[in-house]
């Protein structure tokens, strides 16, 4: 028998005993009060489960000296304000039938226990159905009479004073309150009709007014812009709703901090839902751009977890793909729709210095698909590249640009979105002109967009055209490779991939796609199985294929210093105009930008 390290072996033991109550109430505090801002979200959420209108949470030193939420909601009776504090004491389940179906933002009765563990607390309550209000006091169990109207107010003083080494992790009282005021804008956000206001240290330092309109809460807990640079999303697929606004790919920021989803109410961070934003923005957003959202899903509550997480953060989807495919079909759809002339004035803000918004033109003049007007076999218009892309895909015939109609008039051109072509630029931009004034696009830009979203309609649901090597390139593989080639056997030829078990520990690449065939095979072969082994197979495909069809788009597109006639660029804004995306490039880049006549006007400091 091995002998126990002596360290162990001699180590003094004390004998399993249960741990005083107050002590357990302490530790599980822990899991759900991590600073001021934790007890703000608590609080809010019961102000709301009781049904308040109006909210007010009071603060001083960020919450750490008092947090007190008055909500006037439909109160406690008397009798029940004891159990409010007592840990698993709630009134909002019953049985595990109820659980599976919550509705209400809290279901587990521990937040007013945790928070009497580690603070002082005190709870004043008017139910509604009665005529005195009472106050308890959390520590000494003291029960007395008090004046007010109906609703509760809960104080909550000297946070962590018992756990003083928690109380050392606490930032700032300036940084404890942005925490603080980001827990009540992350409520204000998912109940426009309920009024919120925070004060610190006896100063007004946020309010939100009840409101009948998401986007007005929207507008005025996170500015103006958000409502102006971003689109709508209503989007309907079986169980699954997902309504509100996500951010044009312009309003995109370096930091994740624009971004709310809710999930029935309930501000949440989720995988799944987070990829699905992700692969919506993948196509028109630049590099480690974060994009702006607020976003809303609703679903069955029997078909979502919300008891998976101490602060109910996280959740979990019965059917986590159902619900990726809905987000992500929500807001590709919100932001396929090029914005030219809808737009313009937001799309112009970023030129020379920000404007206020202008009120965006009505057009007289539906969007005119140019493309769908153009015969076949003019070649002498057919933009260079493109003919190489219509060989390559034979099934379906490429609308190639068609005879040049005559110049438009003035006025019919300024009323197309994208306006008139007046020159070329260095070879490189297009100049036109719209109602608004000049419109600048990049070419290249622009056209690779427009060849592969028509690469993209073309091979929808046909499979890429794969290449056998020669020799098949092995390499030792893991055990989790060699697990995902298997499983992922009927997905891989689709994406013109064949990877075979070749013994045990190695795997044999055969065949690559055609253009990436120049490629390092084992690379590709890895990072395919690495996300098909992360990620539903289905959203790997479809990403795949965007991304080869993307750089065959770049070699097909009209290379700067190309001169184009007139024609053939007012061709080219047409095509824009008709085509999904168009405002963004493959790699997410602009393509186009407005610069408005009151621009123009102020760069020559000219009054009008
Ligand atoms: N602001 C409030 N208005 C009315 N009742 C409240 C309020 N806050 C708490 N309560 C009552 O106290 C109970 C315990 O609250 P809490 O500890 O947060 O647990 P939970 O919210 O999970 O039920 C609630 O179930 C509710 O009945
Ligand atoms: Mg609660």
């Amino acid at each position: 028998m091995s002998a126990l390290p002596s360290s162990l072996a001699t180590a003094a033991r004390r004998p399993i005993r249960e741990l005083p109550d107050e002590l357990i109430s302490q530790i599980a505090a822990g899991e759900v009060v991590e600073r001021p801002a934790s007890v703000v979200r608590e609080l809010l959420d019961n102000a709301l489960d009781a049904g308040s209108r109006q909210i007010t949470v009071r603060l001083s030193a960020g919450g750490v000296r008092l947090i007190s939420v008055e909500d006037d909601g439909q109160g406690l009776p008397r009798d029940e304000l004891p159990l409010a504090l007592r840990r698993h004491a709630t009134s909002k389940i019953a049985s595990l039938n109820d659980l599976e179906t919550v509705g209400t933002m809290g279901f587990r009765g521990e937040a007013l226990a945790a928070m009497n563990a580690i603070a002082e607390l005190s709870l004043q309550s008017r139910f509604h159905a009665a005529d005195s209000a009472f106050a308890l006091d959390g520590r000494t169990g003291e029960l007395r009479p008090v004046a007010r109207a109906t609703g509760t107010t809960v104080e909550v003083r000297e946070l962590f004073f018992a756990t003083p080494a928690r109380r050392k992790f606490l930032k700032t009282d300036a940084t404890e309150l942005a925490h603080c005021i980001e827990a009540v804008r992350r409520h204000a956000l998912a109940r426009p009709d309920v009024g919120f206001s925070v004060w610190h240290e006896g100063r007004l330092v946020e309010q939100w007014r009840a409101a009948d309109a998401r986007e007005r809460r929207l507008a005025d807990a996170l500015g103006e812009d958000f409502v102006a640079q971003s689109v709508a999303v209503e989007h309907a697929a079986g169980p699954v709703r997902v309504a509100g606004r996500a951010g044009i790919p312009d309003a995109a920021r370096s930091r994740a901090d624009q971004q709310f989803f809710y999930v029935n109410g309930r501000f949440v961070r989720d995988k799944v839902l987070a990829h699905a934003v992700r692969s919506a923005y993948e196509d028109v957003l630049h590099g480690q751009r974060q994009p702006v959202y607020a976003l809303y899903l609703e679903i069955d509550p029997a078909r979502v977890d919300v008891n998976v997480h101490p602060t109910k953060i996280e959740v979990r989807f019965r059917d986590g793909r159902e619900v990726h495919q809905a987000v992500r079909h929500a807001i590709e759809n919100a932001l396929a729709a090029p914005r030219a002339g809808e737009a313009a004035a937001v799309a112009a803000e970023p030129f020379f210095k920000p404007l206020s918004p202008q009120p965006a033109p009505s057009w007289t003049q539906p969007v005119i698909h140019f493309a769908a007007e153009r015969g076949l076999g003019d070649s002498a218009a057919m933009w260079p590249g493109e003919r190489n892309d219509i060989a390559a895909t034979p099934a379906t015939p490429f609308t190639a640009p068609a005879p040049i109609k005559p110049a438009p008039a003035a006025d019919e051109a300024r009323a197309w979105p994208l306006g008139r072509a007046l020159a070329q630029l260095q070879g490189i931009y297009i100049l036109a002109e719209n109602s608004q004034g000049l419109v600048i696009v990049d070419m290249h830009a622009a056209h690779e967009r427009i060849v592969y979203e028509r690469l993209k309609t073309q091979l929808d649901g046909a499979a890429i055209t794969s290449q056998p090597l020669l020799i098949p390139a092995t390499f030792a593989a893991t055990p989790q490779e060699v697990a995902t080639a298997e499983a992922c056997a009927a997905v891989l030829p689709s994406l013109g991939l064949e990877i075979m078990p070749f013994s045990p520990r190695t795997l044999a690449v055969r065949a690559v796609p055609g253009t990436l065939a120049d490629g390092d095979p084992v690379e590709l072969a890895r990072s395919v199985l690495a996300e098909l082994a992360n990620h539903d197979a289905s959203t790997v495909v479809q990403r795949a294929q965007n991304e080869l069809l993307s750089t065959m788009a770049c070699h097909g597109a009209v290379r700067a210093n190309r001169r184009l006639t007139i024609d053939e660029m007012n061709g080219l804004l047409r095509q824009m105009e008709a085509t999904e995306r168009s405002d963004q490039c493959n790699h997410g880049r602009p393509t186009w930008r407005q610069v408005s006549i009151r621009e123009l006007d102020s760069l020559f400091m000219r009054g009008r």
